[in-house]
């Protein structure tokens, strides 16, 4: 937990069956409406990485972009998209992972850093970790060094942020 993880969770709406019947979907829009909320939130990512030395912050499509951009000004460091498949129009690299139900694909373009860069990555919730662990490899493949994996939300009881970890990433969460 982070410095306003308490703070941050209580401003996090739970909503019952959606998409679909049985899911509690936790809804972030709450937290980038209050302003007070959403800086504390920014706040929290700049003060664990501040000392940090990234060279870029690299955030997953699309709602690792609404903490991912600010952070990488704060941190005084570049941004890099990683994106759903077919959105980046330049050379690309891309990495397959499972859903619950079928596959998706994140993809990055090939120059988006030079090789040993610092990189941090950044989504709103890990559930399964596909997604997170897909971008890791991704940047792993790359030629980045993955510094830590970073969200404002983490479900541990789906055991993404522990996948994560046994694949040997570090994982941040603002809360759980
Ligand atoms: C959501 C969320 C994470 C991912 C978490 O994104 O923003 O990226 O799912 O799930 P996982 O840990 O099981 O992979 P979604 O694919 O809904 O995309 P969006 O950000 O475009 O809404
Ligand atoms: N909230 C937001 N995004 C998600 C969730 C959730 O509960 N589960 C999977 N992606």
């Amino acid at each position: 937990m982070s410095i306003y993880g308490d703070y941050i969770k209580s401003v996090i709406r739970t909503v019952p069956d959606w998409p679909q019947s049985g899911v509690n979907f936790r809804d972030i829009t709450p937290l980038l409406q209050n302003r007070a909320a959403f800086r504390k939130l920014v706040d929290s990512f700049v003060h664990r990485y501040q000392e940090m030395d990234i060279d870029a912050v690299a955030a997953i499509d699309a709602r690792g972009f609404i903490v991912g951009a600010p952070l990488a000004y704060e941190l005084g460091c570049s941004f890099v998209p990683v994106r759903k498949k077919g959105k980046l129009p330049f050379r690309t690299i891309s990495e397959t992972y499972t859903l619950e139900y079928g596959e998706a694909e994140v993809e990055l373009h090939s120059d988006a850093f030079r090789q040993s860069d610092r990189i941090l990555i950044v989504d709103d919730l890990i559930a399964t970790g596909g997604t997170m662990l897909a971008a890791a490899k991704l940047i792993s493949r790359s030629g980045g060094h993955v510094v830590e994996t970073a969200t404002i939300v983490d479900l541990p009881d789906l055991g993404g942020s522990q996948r994560i970890r046994e694949a040997g990433y570090g994982v941040f969460a603002v809360c759980s």
